[in-house]
């Protein structure tokens, strides 16, 4: 089997691209040009696949439709996995257009290569929880109704709705997984759970003394990558091509993850965290819940990681990188 992953080098990318290798697939990673090195997450597998010609890497960009085009002709997968957007929220008000150019022409691009290909090619597009818009407290599932608070949720939208377009109009095996937050010690350290947990390594090390955060009251229904990844791949295997939310179905605040951050190095989260009206956002989404009954019934998915096994499995990995960190200073 290959897999074509858009793109390779974030935190999913990692998590799926190192599923699908150990599960025997050819794994095509598109990645872009940086002016730095920008794929320190998968280094571990290339230097264990890309010998074997199991994992090969490609530059290109989802605005780059031609490229597109000419890799999906070329490499001709069994299935491609659409991760890439512009994926931090704050960031969506400050760049709406480009946030979504690539949240809509850029999947537009890929879904028209892949129908357009010979052959029969299935396509996951990572929808959003975010999508939800999060008004009140209820359990979000499937059937509930999108309303999107950030240039970042209506371009996700879009994308949602384009890809059950392409599937219900040309046939395609099209899917959208409809993923509630997920995090990881390879998360993106401007997301709050990994801001968090890298500044608790940072202070437990005495190389930080202080944590400036946002908005602390938001809900977020906050699971393990590593698991969410295998739900991903659940679906490209389903008899048929769905809509599908994943969730750990278990909400707190970010108060609430701050502080049993802190707790797990013995530390006191009001000694050390202070609030800015610089993270503050012009809308926010205030409570994110979900009910991922449907995968747990059909795709027998369960996600295996507590909300207190990932803060500690985050905590521990930054605790170790800030001693290396302050190793390296001294
Ligand atoms: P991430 O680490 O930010 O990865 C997003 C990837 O998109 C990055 O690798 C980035 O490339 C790439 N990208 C940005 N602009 C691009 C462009 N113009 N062309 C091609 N690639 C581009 O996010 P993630 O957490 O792995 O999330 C993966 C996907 O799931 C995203 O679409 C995200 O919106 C969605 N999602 C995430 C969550 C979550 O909680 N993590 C929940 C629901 C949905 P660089 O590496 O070069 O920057
Ligand atoms: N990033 C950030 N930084 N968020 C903060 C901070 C801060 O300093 N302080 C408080 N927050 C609050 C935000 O206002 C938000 O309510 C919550 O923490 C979570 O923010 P993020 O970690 O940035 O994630 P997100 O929920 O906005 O978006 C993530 O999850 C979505 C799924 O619901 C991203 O991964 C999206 O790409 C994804 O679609």
């Amino acid at each position: 089997m290959k897999a074509l992953i858009t793109v390779i080098t974030g935190q999913d990318g990692y998590y799926l691209s190192k599923l699908l290798l150990e599960k025997g697939y050819e794994v095509h990673g598109l990645i872009r040009r940086s002016s730095s090195f920008n794929t320190s997450r998968i280094e571990p597998l290339m230097s264990k696949y890309e010998s074997e010609n199991k994992l090969k890497l490609y530059y290109s960009d989802l605005l780059d439709s031609s490229s597109i085009t000419s890799l999906i002709n070329l490499i001709e997968p069994d299935e491609v996995y659409n991760l890439a957007a512009q994926s931090h929220v704050a960031v969506s008000f400050k760049n709406p257009l480009y946030t979504s150019q690539v949240g809509t022409i850029g999947v537009i691009s890929l879904l028209e290569a892949v129908k357009n290909s010979s052959k029969n090619i299935k396509f996951y597009q990572a929808s959003s929880s975010e999508m939800y818009g999060g008004e009140d407290d209820s359990l979000l599932n499937e059937e509930s109704q999108f309303t999107p608070k950030s240039p970042y949720a209506v371009s996700k939208v879009f994308a949602h709705e384009m890809t059950k377009i392409y599937r219900e109009s040309y046939d395609m095996f099209a899917v959208n997984g409809i993923l509630f937050n997920h995090e990881s010690p390879h998360r993106g350290e401007t997301f709050v759970t990994r801001k968090v947990t890298k500044a608790v390594g940072r202070i437990k090390q005495g190389i930080q003394t202080k944590l400036t955060l946002g908005n602390l009251n938001a809900f977020r229904d906050w699971g393990f990558a590593g698991d969410y990844v295998e739900g991903m791949w659940l679906m490209m295997q389903h008899s048929s091509p769905e809509d599908w939310v994943l969730a750990t179905g278990e909400s707190i605040t970010v108060k609430e993850f701050a502080k049993k951050s802190f707790e797990a190095v013995g530390l006191n989260f009001e000694d050390f965290v202070i609030t800015s009206e610089r993270y503050l956002r012009p809308n926010e989404v205030d409570f994110l819940l979900g009910d991922s009954t449907k995968a747990r019934e059909k795709l027998d998915w369960s996600p295996k990681t507590s909300i207190d096994e990932l803060v500690s499995i985050m905590v521990d990995s930054d605790l170790n990188l800030a001693k290396k960190d302050g190793k390296q200073k001294r």
